[in-house]
Order: C-alpha cells, then sequence, then structure tokens
C-alpha cells in the first residue's frame, strides 16, 4: 500500500510526462532564493566566514560554483567582495531570466554600508549558521567597489562570457569547461544534492583548483518538499523514484552525507570541516526503502552538512 503522503509527489513526476505541461513548467521554472540580493550575501559570506578560518583569502581569487540557480547573485557579492573571476556552472540557465544590474546595486549598497550577514531569523533553512553575523570586514577588500560593479555590469551588458569578470557554462556537461588548475576556490550551496554523477561532479571540481585550492559546499541530505517528514525521500523504492522524478532535468539524487565524503576523498580531496545537522524525528529508519534501511547509524541522522575541503599543495 503507497502512503497517501506520496501520491502528489507522484502524480507531479507522471505529468512532466505530458509534453506541454513539461514545456510550461520547464519555462517556469526556478530554484528559489538566488535572485534575491539578501540571500546571495548571506550565502557568500557565510562560505567566505567558514573558509578564512582554514587560510582562504578572497581578495584577487578565482572563484567557481556549482548550481547557482536563479541568478548568479552569490558568485556577484564573491566578486564585489574582492574576487577577481567568477564561474557559475549549472545544468540549467537559470540566471539567463536574472535582473542582474538590480542585484549588482543592492549588493554594493550592502557592502558599503557594512550590513550584518542576514542571520537564521531572516533564512532559517540556509546554511552554515554561523556564531557573529557582524559584517566581515577583515575579510573584505572594499576599495574601488563601486567601480569594480560597474566594470562587472558594462561586461554582463554586453553578454555572459563577453569579458574577465563572469563566466557562465549552462549546461557545463565537461570537465574541459574550465580550465584545469585555474580556481582557488569552488563553492556550492544546496546543489550537491541534486547532482546526479558525483564522481564526475567531484573529480572535475578536483581537476579546476589550483594546488591547495579549498571548496566548500552546503550540502542538505534531506527530502526537501518531496515529503512532509526530513528522511521521507528515502522511503521511496526506486521506481517510485523514477516516477517522482519524471523528466525533470534535476532532482536530489537521495545521497547520503557519507558518499560525498568518501567520493571527495577518493579523488584526492583532503576534508578539512565537516559540520553536521541532525535529526532527531522523521520516520522509523525500518519503514524506509530496504537500500537506506541499512545506511549507517550517522547518515541516517544527517539531515545536511557543511563540509570543507582541500586539494592537496602536492599531489
Ligand atoms: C536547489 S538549487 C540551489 C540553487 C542555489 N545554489 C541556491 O542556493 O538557491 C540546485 C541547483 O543545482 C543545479 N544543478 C543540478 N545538477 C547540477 C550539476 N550536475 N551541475 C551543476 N549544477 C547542478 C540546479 O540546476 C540548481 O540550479
Amino acid at each position: 500500500m503507497i502512503p497517501r503522503w506520496k501520491l502528489p509527489h507522484l502524480a507531479k513526476g507522471m505529468l512532466t510526462y505530458v509534453p506541454l505541461v513539461n514545456a510550461w513548467r520547464s519555462r517556469r521554472g526556478s530554484t528559489g532564493g538566488s535572485n534575491a540580493a539578501r540571500y546571495c550575501y548571506a550565502v557568500w559570506l557565510r562560505h567566505l566566514v567558514r573558509l578564512s578560518q582554514h587560510g582562504f583569502q578572497v581578495n584577487g581569487s578565482a572563484v567557481g560554483e556549482l548550481g547557482p540557480g536563479d541568478s548568479i547573485g552569490t558568485g556577484l557579492a564573491a566578486l564585489l567582495s574582492g574576487a577577481e573571476r567568477y564561474v557559475g556552472l549549472d545544468v540549467v540557465p537559470y540566471s539567463a531570466n536574472a535582473d542582474l544590474a538590480s542585484i549588482v546595486t543592492e549588493l554594493s549598497q550592502m557592502y558599503l554600508s557594512r550590513q550584518p550577514i542576514p542571520g537564521h531569523d531572516e533564512f532559517p533553512a540556509v546554511r552554515p549558521r554561523l556564531t557573529s553575523y557582524d559584517f566581515p570586514s577583515d575579510l573584505l577588500r572594499l576599495e574601488g567597489l563601486s567601480e569594480r560593479g560597474a566594470q562587472v555590469m558594462s561586461e554582463l551588458r554586453r553578454g555572459f562570457n563577453s569579458g574577465e569578470y563572469v563566466t557562465y557554462r549552462a549546461p557545463w556537461t565537461s570537465v574541459d569547461d574550465v580550465a584545469s588548475g585555474s580556481l582557488d576556490l569552488i563553492f556550492s550551496q544546496s546543489a550537491l544534492q541534486a547532482v546526479d554523477d558525483l564522481e564526475q561532479t567531484y573529480r572535475a571540481m578536483f581537476a579546476w583548483l589550483k594546488p591547495g585550492g579549498f571548496s566548500s559546499h552546503a550540502i542538505p541530505c534531506h527530502g526537501q518538499h518531496l515529503s512532509p517528514f526530513w528522511n521521507g525521500h528515502w522511503a521511496y523504492s526506486d521506481a517510485e523514484w523514477q516516477i517522482v522524478r519524471g523528466r525533470r532535468k534535476w532532482l536530489i539524487n537521495r545521497e547520503p552525507l557519507s558518499t560525498h565524503l568518501r567520493t571527495a576523498e577518493r579523488v584526492g580531496f583532503d576534508i578539512l570541516q565537516v559540520e553536521r545537522q541532525y535529526a532527531d524525528d522523521g520516520l522509523d529508519p525500518q519503514t524506509l526503502a530496504r537500500r537506506f534501511r541499512t545506511l549507517d547509524a550517522e547518515d541516517l541522522v544527517t539531515r545536511g552538512a557543511m563540509v570543507i575541503l582541500r586539494k592537496p599543495r602536492t599531489n
């Protein structure tokens, strides 16, 4: 007997096989969040604060982002804070429709007025949480920010990939989309749970980094909107999941945190920090689909994590 809560998700998946419905859904598709400057500022500064504890400096850096979503605003926040170059890689070009001029203007105002990092009262779902949301003046290079904002905007008005600041590959299809050994940082916010081929993606991120480069990821491992239970995504059988996924270009991959950590290590990363978020509720593990019942005890209670990796200086 299929539990009632799965039915709307199975129905929505089936609807993606109706060509007109699927075309309408694809046109209206959005990822929720990154088209708002405050969200992008909150996300970028959280990564930056965490990374600075491991020695990363944004000034003059080349930064990549996996899965920027609705806009490349988080990357623009990185550029305005001192990065020299940004590469955004997605499977759907959501950012093509974003109002990047407004985002740059709003981000610039936030930096120049030294606004605190928006905290968990404003963005309860955004991870990681910080102990202090004070404006991190000592981590940023704000001289020339207005000029940099104007230069970035003038480049973006000519189109993506038309200058030196912003590269946007959507869809990215190969490790060759970014020059090997060219980035100081590759980060993601709520994207690695959506990647189909994790091994290929971790290998690509490793290849793109310079020796000593950093990789910083907020990875949700919960069921998101696909279940009323945080671990409900693990209750679908593989056949049910195929229906839920339908013809969507991406959906959560259902991998537990240990798969990410094992894959990152296998491709060569050093793991610098893992900050898990634990759950103490959800479905009884015995009611999950067979292959998820046997997850290790820690995976079974991990609803997400912030992970910081580093490419060794010599390999
Ligand atoms: C939940 S959204 C998060 C978007 C944004 N980072 C944010 O914080 O709102 C997941 C994003 O990952 C992207 N994505 C899925 N698979 C991907 C892949 N293999 N490579 C890069 N991006 C991918 C999706 O297209 C989407 O933009």
